[in-house]
Order: C-alpha cells, then structure tokens, then sequence
C-alpha cells in the first residue's frame, strides 16, 4: 500500500480510488455498476483484487455492510454431487 499517490483500485484499466468514490457518490452504489462505469474488473484479475477494493469503498462511502454489498457476477458453477 502507498505505492502510488493516486490508488488504483484496478491496475490494469487505471481506475483510481478517488474515481471509484465520485461514482458512489453519483449514485452507482452497486460494485457491477462502478465496473459497467469504469472498466474497473475487466482486466487481468477478473475482478479478484478489484472487487475487494470496490467494495469496500462503497462500504467506506454508503456505509452498507460488506456482507451486503452485491458481488461482481461471476459464475459459479454450482452442481449437485451424485453420491
Ligand atoms: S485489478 Fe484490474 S481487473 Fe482487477
């Protein structure tokens, strides 16, 4: 952390935190739309990284819990096991 003066909250499309934070404040309260909005989490990570930025950032701004915070949609392959 500190590396940079501007935090990117998404290296690889250079999203800053502070573009992230104005974007809440808009109204873009949901981490898939700061991505739609952004580009942020449509680079190499696919979100891994990002997403936990995001989302925390919404949560620092709107004060909704972590827990709460929708996840960016990534499939997750769900199966029933046959035993
Ligand atoms: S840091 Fe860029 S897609 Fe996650």
């Amino acid at each position: 952390m500190g590396m940079n003066e501007a935090i990117c909250v998404c290296r690889c499309e250079e999203v800053t935190e502070e573009e992230v934070r104005e974007m809440v404040r808009a109204g873009i309260t949901s981490v898939d739309g700061i991505k739609r909005a952004t580009r942020a989490g449509m680079g190499l990570c696919q979100s891994k990284t990002c997403y936990t930025n995001i989302a925390r950032i919404i949560h620092e701004e709107t004060g909704t819990p972590l827990a709460e915070i929708e996840p960016m949609r990534i499939r997750i392959p769900v199966r029933p096991l046959k035993i």
